[in-house]
């Protein structure tokens, strides 16, 4: 057995992964709105931070973490034998570990656990243009925009853009999946006018926009083209070679818009937009249905695009 990690309950899940950052931690899985683990400089050992409602809040608790590997069931079993109380038997987590819960005589936590190879490297893993959107902010810039806005990274509730994100997308289901991950642009001063959510692609070094919407009273001021701008530095930056974003084939303004940013379509995907995923029948999108998408892609290396064409 060997400790491996302690959680830490603590008020504010932003303030506390920041303050272990720079310590020298690396964040390896951040989950807002209520936990994040980072691994020491080792390599080895890790920290999780975890909000807690209730009589467990800021500095009253903890949770310690022992590794048991393969040797759990075992292990278990000794104690057991040893007459020491469990309040779970071996159990596998939602998060893949598998766990055995008991309490020392004061009421801490401690689990026993077997986790294998997800103990460092979980499916949900950070990927590094991920880690570095949780330490690093945009140096605001003005990307030659016809209307005066800074882009900056999001680091508040994502739900406080949702307006933003249902311009975007009609379906509610969608959006409650994917607006948690990758990192969200968003243009301003002042309120959020513009937002574009950018996430790892389906392959290596390919990044997609998952979500980009500007303000309707906004419009037509060249706004979502410096938010693509931006995301492009942003793919550079990582060693990016291509961006794709899908649209829906019928939304002409928004495929007019991708192309005068010097996106070109590479695919079609048939009946993208059905009730099974939360789109109402019959929706029309400027005047047409809304059924296909269009997977339209741009190489990083690409001319950047180009904001006085129309
Ligand atoms: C598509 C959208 C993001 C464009 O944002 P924007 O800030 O208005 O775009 P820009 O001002 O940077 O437009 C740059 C150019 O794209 C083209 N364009 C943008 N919107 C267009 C529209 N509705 N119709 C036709 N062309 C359009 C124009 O060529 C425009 O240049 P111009 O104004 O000089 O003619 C915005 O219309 C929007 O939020 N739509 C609703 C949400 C949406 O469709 N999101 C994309 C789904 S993936």
């Amino acid at each position: 057995m060997k400790l491996n990690h302690v959680t830490l309950f603590v008020s504010n899940l932003a303030r506390s992964t920041s303050f272990y950052e720079r310590l020298g931690l690396e964040t390896i899985v951040y989950a807002p709105p209520r936990y994040a683990r980072l691994v020491f400089p080792d390599m080895q050992t890790t920290l999780s931070v975890e909000v807690v409602d209730g009589p467990k809040r800021g500095s009253d608790g903890a949770l310690i973490y022992v590794d048991c590997g393969p040797k759990l069931k075992e292990i278990h079993g000794r104690f057991e034998r040893a007459q020491v109380q469990f309040v779970q038997p071996p159990t596998d987590m939602s998060y893949l570990w598998r766990e055995a819960w008991l309490r020392d005589p004061d009421g801490h936590e401690i689990r026993l656990y077997d986790a294998g190879v997800n103990r460092l490297d979980p499916p949900w893993r950070l990927r590094t243009h991920e880690r570095r959107a949780l330490t690093n902010d945009l140096q605001p810039a003005s990307y030659g925009s016809r209307t005066s806005v800074e882009i900056a990274i999001w680091r508040k509730a994502r739900r406080e853009l949702l307006p933003l994100f249902e311009l975007a997308d009609d379906s509610l289901m969608q959006i409650a999946e994917y607006i948690d991950e990758g990192e969200v642009l968003v243009a301003r001063p002042g309120a959020p006018v513009g937002h574009l959510q950018l996430v790892a692609g389906t392959h290596e070094r390919e990044f997609e926009i998952k979500s980009l919407a500007v303000a309707e009273d906004r419009q037509r001021s060249g706004i979502a083209t410096c938010l693509v701008k931006a995301a492009i530095e942003r793919c550079r930056d990582e060693g990016a070679r291509l961006l794709s974003v899908k649209t829906a084939a019928s939304s002409l303004g928004a495929l007019r818009f991708y192309l005068n940013c010097g996106f070109r379509v590479s695919g079609v995907v048939r009946d993208a937009f059905t009730s099974a995923s939360g789109y109402s029948d019959g929706l029309l999108i400027d005047g047409l249905p809304l059924n296909d998408a269009l997977v339209l892609t741009m190489g990083i290396e690409a001319t950047p695009p180009n904001e006085d064409a129309s």
